[in-house]
């Protein structure tokens, strides 16, 4: 069964669907095999596409978001997918209280990087800066990308 990955942000708007369409992109171009959906921990935008500047900051990189819509977290992810990971603390520390236990593993994105240097994927919603966000998303979607082909991730 292929590794399931959930993304997850604040509004799923920005920075957890950007992850799921950069690392969609970059799975294929590997031959990796996996599931990935994103959600947010709040409900502002549940049902809406990705935030009008995101999606063109990434279509400008060729990665089309505009089928995503959003959708709010909730317990029972953590029994869908095999790893979760979040975008920044605040969104660790929201998910931790809705986790079961023994549910999936929670990972924070910056985490996977070999010198993660920060420990969130700045919120472009409010920093305006898409590209800087995708910058991280990029890297930190390889870094995923190496430790899953190294078995450094098991699911
Ligand atoms: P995201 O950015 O968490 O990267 O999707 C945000 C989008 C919307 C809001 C907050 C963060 N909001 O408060 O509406």
């Amino acid at each position: 069964m292929p590794t399931s990955i959930l993304f997850v942000c604040l509004g799923n708007i920005c920075r957890s669907p950007s992850a799921e369409g950069v690392v969609r992109q970059k799975a294929a171009e590997r031959g990796l095999d996996l599931t990935l959906d994103s959600a947010g921990t709040g409900d502002w935008h549940i049902g809406d596409p990705p935030y009008g500047p995101m999606q063109e900051a990434a279509q400008a990189r060729g990665y089309d978001l505009s089928g995503l819509r959003a959708r709010q977290a909730n317990a029972a992810d953590f029994e869908r997918f095999d790893i979760v990971i979040a975008m920044d603390p605040q969104n660790s520390a929201d998910l931790e209280a809705m986790r079961p236990e023994g549910g999936a593993e929670m990972l924070l994105f910056t985490d996977l990087l070999e010198e993660p240097g920060t420990d969130a994927v700045p919120d472009p919603y409010h920093t305006r800066d898409f590209d800087g966000a995708l910058d991280l998303v990029e890297r930190c979607a390889e870094a995923l990308l190496n430790r899953l082909e190294r078995a450094e991730i098991k699911a």
